[in-house]
């Protein structure tokens, strides 16, 4: 084996990775590969380190493949993508980037919980279509002394949690279990915290134990004058209940970062003014994505250091 580490990169990440890894490893490119499986059986055997991002597959079949896998590093907070536990017992850990998008993707969240709330694209449309000349706007929802509910009081929910505060809200959150230092009080049942509350803000991580946390049940019990905001996951939202709840107008407005098939966007999505929709782009800004893209280098670099890893997902 040679002395620069094999490394297989899953998809094209930003330029910032390709800067930072230098020529200090060899990088298997599978993205441009013509033939993936051809490309895994003939070096599969000399990757030491998977390089992936948040939403990038990395499954059992693949880390079997890698006879010799010592680690994955993730770009990205979410590693739903990544089957972490049949990593570990095929002895590689996997590292992700929590803390250095916190506020960026809170920042996103706050401004689509405004954009819903006060309606601004659909206020700005109103002045560009000349309807300002024939009639002012319809009052639209204030934040200010309202309940809101954030799901899952991690590094983003608490981001979250700390702008709405600052913005006059009342926080209460939800999450699998208590947690003894939260400031904010704490619901265990969604659909009683949707129930009590104006609008949610969904936070948590994707993967099996939240899909379709947000079901029928839990937009109902939001009623006619909530609002859904997601920058979590597509799979956390029922999307087709949530397209139904929209149409209906059985709930007031839903601001989305994240769908379930992203970048497909079910279309009749386009139509409903009361929906804002972004490209999955909370963490999305030149000085964040490079802090990402940092730290999952700076993981590879310990672990081939043999030094203690940085940002370990704990499972
Ligand atoms: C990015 C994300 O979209 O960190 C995450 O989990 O969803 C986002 O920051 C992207 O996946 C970066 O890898």
């Amino acid at each position: 084996m040679s002395d620069i580490p094999v490394i297989l990169q899953t998809m094209a990440m930003p330029p910032r990775i390709t800067e930072r890894l230098g020529n200090r490893y060899e990088v298997l490119r599978l993205w441009e590969s013509q033939n993936t499986d051809e490309l895994i059986e003939a070096r599969g055997s000399e990757v030491r380190a998977i390089l992936t991002m948040g939403h990038g597959k990395v499954d059992a079949g693949m880390i079997d493949a890698l006879t010799n896998l010592e680690m994955i590093s993730v770009m990205g907070v979410g590693y739903d993508g990544v089957d972490v536990r049949h990593a570990l017992s095929n002895g590689a850990t996997t590292t992700n980037t929590p803390g250095v998008l916190s506020a960026e993707v809170a920042n996103l969240a706050i401004g689509l919980v405004l954009s819903v709330t006060r309606e601004i694209p659909k206020a700005d449309a109103y002045v560009r279509d000349g309807r300002w000349l024939k009639a002012d706007l319809p009052l639209n929802k204030t934040i200010v002394g309202r309940p809101i509910g954030v799901v899952a009081l991690g590094g983003i929910g608490l981001a979250v949690a700390d702008r709405l505060t600052a913005l006059g809200a009342n926080v209460t959150w939800t999450g699998p279990r208590p947690k003894p230092d939260a400031q904010y009080p704490y619901e265990p049942d969604i659909a009683r915290l949707a129930q009590q509350s104006d609008g949610l803000v969904l936070c948590c991580p994707g993967g099996p134990a939240t899909r379709h946390l947000v079901n029928k049940n839990v937009l109902d019990a939001l009623g006619p004058e909530g609002w859904i905001v997601n920058v979590a996951r597509g799979s956390v939202i029922d999307e087709q209940a949530l397209v139904e709840a929209l149409m209906a107008k059985r709930i007031w407005g839903a601001g989305l970062d994240v769908f379930e098939a992203e970048p497909k966007v079910p279309s009749a999505l386009f139509d409903l003014d009361n929906v804002v929709l972004q490209p999955h782009q909370a963490s999305a800004t030149v000085a964040t994505r490079n802090a990402m893209a940092d730290l999952a280098v700076e993981n590879l670099d310990l672990h081939f250091a043999g030094k203690p890893l940085k940002t370990p997902v704990k499972v």
